[in-house]
């Protein structure tokens, strides 16, 4: 009796919890199913890394138009594995960190927002004491299209070999970034110097950039929200674009992001588009490279051929 009047309590908590957020009206996760995506530890295992023949067996074929996801689908347990032990592209692994994590990914949209649902169990995550303040971060990239090397291969289109932590680092503090914009990139990526001015804002025009969504967590706590862009650098968008909706019932989190279809600055969601997303899990207060990550996933919403449906 005792036990789940509590548990009666704890749930009226939550509900008032995220009616004080201002979630909208819930979404209808029936329509859309969820699916397995595998999220697994990559190290420094760069865009410029992944396109390099020497280092890469997959870069040729890579470059003659295979995708990333399309080699790799099934390989995320082992990949993970290997480079979180530290056998492979991480020369400072987390002792007893995973090397992968299996997620549940379900898209749904209404009349103005469009949500994205991560359903995940982190097992036993060692503390990387990178993270003073968050437990847990989970990020969506989303491209609109307008990036190509995003198409193809998702998060690794902003994952160069000189960002803060990469092999290629040097102790600069440099965020992800997208290629184009640098006036030059090498094996060891696009270093400091940008395109000009106007080139920039052409790309920008075209389209060429990338926005993440992302829920700051801590188990107990109500979620916090970012967004951003990544371009020459990841910025973030002030004021906040995205909400953001989590619970963590014994060990497995389930996390709500939304925004608005159209919102100042970000990349307009309608049917009939075709978009790239990839997602990232912090986990055992880890910070930059220390994450999981999953290859590229395609979304439409309504109607069309693609990884997720958003209904
Ligand atoms: C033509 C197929 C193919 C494509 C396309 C491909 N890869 Fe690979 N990739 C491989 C092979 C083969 C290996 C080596 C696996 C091994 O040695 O067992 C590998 C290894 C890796 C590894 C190291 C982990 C490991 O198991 O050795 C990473 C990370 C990786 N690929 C990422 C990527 C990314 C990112 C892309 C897209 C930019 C990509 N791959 C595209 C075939 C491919």
């Amino acid at each position: 009796m005792k036990t789940s009047t509590t548990v009666l309590i704890t749930a009226l908590g939550l509900a008032g919890a995220l009616a004080a957020s201002g979630a909208n009206a819930a979404p209808n996760w029936a329509a859309s199913p969820a699916k397995p995506v595998a999220l697994f530890y990559p190290g420094q295992s760069s865009w410029e890394w992944a396109l390099t023949t020497a280092d890469h067996p997959g870069a040729d074929k890579f470059k003659g138009g295979k995708n990333c996801f399309q080699c790799h689908d099934g390989d995320e347990k082992n990949m993970g594995a290997l480079m979180a032990s530290g056998k492979k592209n991480e020369p400072s692994p987390i002792p007893g960190k995973p090397g992968s994590l299996d997620a549940k990914v379900q898209f749904s949209h209404d009349a103005d927002t469009l949500y994205v649902r991560l359903t995940f169990a982190e097992g036993a995550q060692p503390n990387a004491h990178q993270d003073p303040t968050y437990a847990t971060k989970v990020t969506m990239i989303l491209n609109g299209g307008g990036v190509p090397e995003a198409n193809r291969a998702g998060c690794w289109g902003s994952c160069h070999d000189d960002s803060a932590g990469m092999a290629s680092a040097g102790g600069s503090a440099r965020t992800m970034y997208l290629g184009k914009t640098r006036a030059a990139l090498s094996r060891s990526g696009g270093g400091d110097a940008l395109k000009p001015a106007a080139a920039l804002d052409q790309l920008k025009g075209s389209g060429y950039q990338l926005e993440y969504w992302q829920a700051h967590l801590n188990p107990g706590a109500a979620a916090v929200a970012s967004n951003g862009v990544i371009f020459d650098k990841r910025t973030e968008t002030k004021p906040t674009l995205v909400s953001a909706q989590a619970s963590n019932a014994g060990g497995t989190w389930t996390v709500v992001l939304s925004r608005k279809l159209n919102a100042p600055g970000a990349i307009p969601l309608v049917a009939g588009r075709h978009y790239t997303v990839g997602f990232a899990i912090h986990s055992g207060h880890a910070a930059k490279r220390f994450h999981y990550v999953s290859f590229e996933r395609s979304l439409v919403l309504d109607q069309g051929a693609a990884d997720f449906v958003a209904k």
